[in-house]
């Protein structure tokens, strides 16, 4: 039987999946500035390695939120190669998607309503999904088989299932488990870079 995305979660799968959220948010949170930073730090080379290996130019990323890896040193870095950055927008009219918008600079950014920061919107910055080469992608827990939990919108399953995209799980080594309770509906990621 092919499930549709509408499917709910036995309520178990629900709660274990909140649970761990839960639990890895605390985690993620306990970290100090030093760890923080150096877990930054350390994902710099390996994710160098990946962009040039996909000769990849159009990359979106995320600004961190409440503890998320930053990739802002790795940003710093691309932006010296003259690669072009992306992060996502939450669409304005249209519930769970996302749109991804060059980030020129810091001045032009707003929170939106989960007070996480984005780009104000202006079309003449929307990048088309199919122009996007690889997506960074923050997470709350993931596996050992690259599978990722998010925190619980949806947002990133639904771009990953609209187009087939290079995407890279970043994540602090305390956020990794052995298996993810999963919804049919989770996206698998292509690459999980961990910082140390
Ligand atoms: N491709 C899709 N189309 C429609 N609905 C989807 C799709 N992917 C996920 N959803 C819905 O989004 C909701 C949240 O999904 P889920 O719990 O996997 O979030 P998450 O992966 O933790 O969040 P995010 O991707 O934003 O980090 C679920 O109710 C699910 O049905
Ligand atoms: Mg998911």
């Amino acid at each position: 039987m092919k499930l549709h995305l509408t499917t709910p979660l036995s309520s178990d799968i629900n709660k274990q999946r909140q649970a761990l959220r839960a639990e890895m948010r605390q985690k993620r949170a306990l970290l100090t500035l030093e760890q923080q930073q150096q877990s930054a730090q350390s994902i710099i080379a390996p994710a160098l390695e990946l962009i040039e290996r996909y000769q990849a130019h159009h990359l979106a990323f995320y600004l961190p939120f409440q503890g998320e890896i930053s990739p802002l040193p790795l940003i710093d870095t691309l932006r010296q190669q003259g690669k072009a950055i992306y992060l996502p927008v939450l669409h304005p009219f249209s519930a769970h998607q996302l749109l991804f918008l060059a980030y020129h600079s810091e001045k032009a950014l707003e929170q939106n309503r989960f007070g996480i920061w984005q780009p104000k919107l202006d079309v003449r910055n929307v990048l088309p999904l199919n122009a996007l080469e690889m997506i960074f992608v923050p997470l709350v827990a993931c596996d050992k088989l690259g599978n990722r939990l998010g925190m619980g919108g949806g947002f990133y399953d639904r771009t990953l299932s609209q187009k087939k995209l290079i995407s890279v799980g970043l994540a602090h080594r305390c956020q990794q488990v052995e298996q993810l309770p999963l919804a049919h509906w989770d996206m698998p990621l292509t690459h999980l870079l961990i910082g140390e």
